[in-house]
């Protein structure tokens, strides 16, 4: 397991550092919150934290709208603060990487104010500006937070470019001053001793320079809420087709790849430096060497329901895919989706049904990336008063459905809220006192946070409880930590007829160890024929004694049962082995 790089074998956890901890008691997390919680993270096994943006933003965008990339938002903290975070997270033998957001600036940007200013700005060019179409913008081009792509400035008589919120305009990736700017900016981080970046939208970095108009065959409106509705996986497909239509000159351009080798070149000659790319494309894996360490294995995370059948199929896609050398990497939740529990709990087995959703994250191949929060079973919060919404998104959808659709007041701020992101960023839950401990009771936190935190959803409460759903997580942490089959082994299915348990195995080459996973995914006993011959030790299990033996070949798992047994090396391959 050596020769793996730390980033293969350790375990991630995302911080929105405005929800984390407030230390300073304006109502918003910072800096000094998250140092003063490393032990937290350390003890639940954390060995690198990814960071969403800490920059200076007017935050229409939370953080992804940038007007400066080499400082931090001062609600945060100081440059200093970050120093000292980074100096303290290292010394704990934790890694941090920070979110670098290459495909746009704020319109604050101080590059954007001089490219607005005049035609023959020196800066012009750093962005996407073009003339207009019959009194219209150039071209009918969606931004992927609504409403056409392009915003008029009437101070130069042009249109700009931006993918996603008008106020985050496109960087013009042809523009070498462009790509040098950005690539000095993560030296600067580089320097300071970042161990990498989670890259943000990565695919929409370029568009067709001839503007051809798409051609899909409804309004993103009408796509959104067909694609809210789907019925079944196929309706899925269609609409995703459809999408890719919608889309098709505006992501993914093969242009992009040459930038990210060119990034990759560069985070090379500072050691191991991981890149992550916001990207579900195996395409970005380049050769497995040559463009980014990982992308994120968003169709699992994406998947309606967990089942067997559906982990098995994403797993046989995703591991075939890879190019020779690429790193897995498996994800729940973060940011911008409804968290976990809300979206696969069935109201009545939340806390196995998260358990699974974990112990997937945690033993399949790859890296794993935990958002905060999960770990203590974090849910939604859907905000039913729309003068709470901070997220541009939930307050245009809450628009489209009044305006376009005619939904009810009600209705419609339901269907905002969850639209938008507010539901899965809200304060990070330590205990059951006032604001669940992330900021003092006489202050207002910048997002509601959730009431259920005094059920025993926070930290405290959970340290306290060995069958909570935190000592779950750390508990699987510390196993995975000392296994090393659970970290470096391939993936082997097995039972691959069975519709209720997912087994599979994870092996080290020649001999070396090799686990059993098995998962119960229904509600119902259930019994496997693994296939194996032979007797194995229990490393971990919801419902079994540990270390005790375990016959291999018929497996009975009671609901949701999740277990780990360790093949004994020699016995395995030896048929129906006597009990050792
Ligand atoms: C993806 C980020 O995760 C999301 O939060 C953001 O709004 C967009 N990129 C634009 O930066
Ligand atoms: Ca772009």
């Amino acid at each position: 397991m050596s020769e793996l790089k730390w980033w293969q074998k350790a375990v991630f956890y995302q911080i929105y550092p405005r929800s984390f901890a407030d230390t300073n008691g304006d109502g918003i997390g910072d800096l000094e919150g998250i140092r003063r919680h490393l032990d937290y993270l350390q003890d639940l096994g954390v060995e690198a934290i990814w960071l969403c943006p800490h920059y200076p933003s007017p935050l229409v965008d939370w953080g992804y709208d940038v007007a400066n990339y080499t400082d931090v938002a001062p609600e945060y903290g100081t440059l200093e603060d970050f120093r000292r975070l980074l100096q303290e997270t290292h010394r704990r033998n934790i890694r941090v990487i920070v979110d670098f957001v290459l495909n746009h600036t704020s319109d604050q940007h101080p590059w954007f104010q001089e490219s607005r200013s005049s035609r023959d700005n020196p800066k012009r060019d750093w962005y996407i500006w073009r003339e207009g179409r019959d009194g219209g913008p150039p071209n009918n081009w969606y931004s992927t937070f609504g409403g056409p792509a392009w915003e008029y400035d009437p101070r130069t008589g042009q249109y700009y470019y931006h993918f996603f919120f008008k106020e985050q305009p496109d960087l013009n990736w042809r523009n070498p001053e462009v790509k040098r700017a950005m690539f000095d900016a993560a030296r600067f981080w580089l320097e300071m001793g970042v161990d990498g970046f989670r890259l943000d939208a990565v695919g929409t970095l370029f568009e067709d320079p001839a503007l051809p108009d798409q051609t899909a065959p409804m309004s993103y409106e009408e796509w959104l809420k067909r694609w809210s509705a789907a019925a079944d996986e196929a309706e899925r497909e269609r609409l995703q087709r459809v999408r890719q239509e919608m889309f098709r000159y505006q992501e993914d351009l093969p242009e992009v790849h040459d930038v990210m080798r060119e990034l990759r070149a560069l985070v090379d000659t500072y050691g191991d430096i991981v890149l992550v790319g916001e990207t579900e494309d195996l395409a970005y894996y380049g050769n497995g060497e040559d463009e980014l360490h990982l992308v994120f294995n968003f169709p699992l995370m994406k998947a309606p329901r967990l089942t067997p059948a559906v982990v098995r199929a994403n797993q046989r896609e995703r591991l075939a895919g890879m190019p020779p050398g690429a790193w897995p990497c498996n994800t729940m939740g973060n940011h911008d989706v409804s968290r976990a529990l809300s979206r696969y709990g069935d109201g009545q087995h939340d806390l196995e049904i998260a358990r699974l959703a974990a112990a997937l994250m945690l033993t399949l191949r790859g890296t794993p990336f935990i958002y905060y929060g999960e770990e203590i079973g974090m849910r939604d919060l859907i905000l039913t008063d729309l003068s709470q919404f901070r997220d541009p998104l939930g307050r245009w959808w809450y628009q489209v459905e009044r305006e376009l659709f005619g939904t009810p007041h009600e209705e419609a701020v339901v269907r905002g809220a969850r639209f938008g992101r507010d539901k899965c960023r809200t304060p990070m839950q330590w205990s059951r006192g006032p604001n669940a401990g992330f900021c003092p009771a006489a202050v207002r936190p910048w997002l509601p946070v959730h009431p259920n935190h005094a059920e025993g959803v926070n930290v405290a409460d959970q340290l306290e409880d060995p069958d909570s759903l935190l000592s779950f997580y750390r508990r699987l942490i510390h196993l995975r930590q000392r296994t090393p089959a659970l970290v470096a082994g391939d993936y082997l299915p097995l039972a691959e007829d069975s519709n209720e348990a997912l087994v599979f195995l994870r092996r080290l080459p020649e001999d070396g160890q090799a686990c059993l996973v098995a998962m119960n995914m229904t509600a119902h006993p259930t019994q496997v024929d693994t296939g194996l011959d032979g007797w194995g030790r229990c490393l971990f299990s919801t419902d079994r004694a540990e270390r005790r033996e375990e016959a291999l070949r018929e497996l009975r798992l009671a609901p949701f049962e999740i277990t780990i047994i360790e093949l004994h090396p020699q016995r395995q391959s030896h048929g129906a082995a006597e009990h050792p």
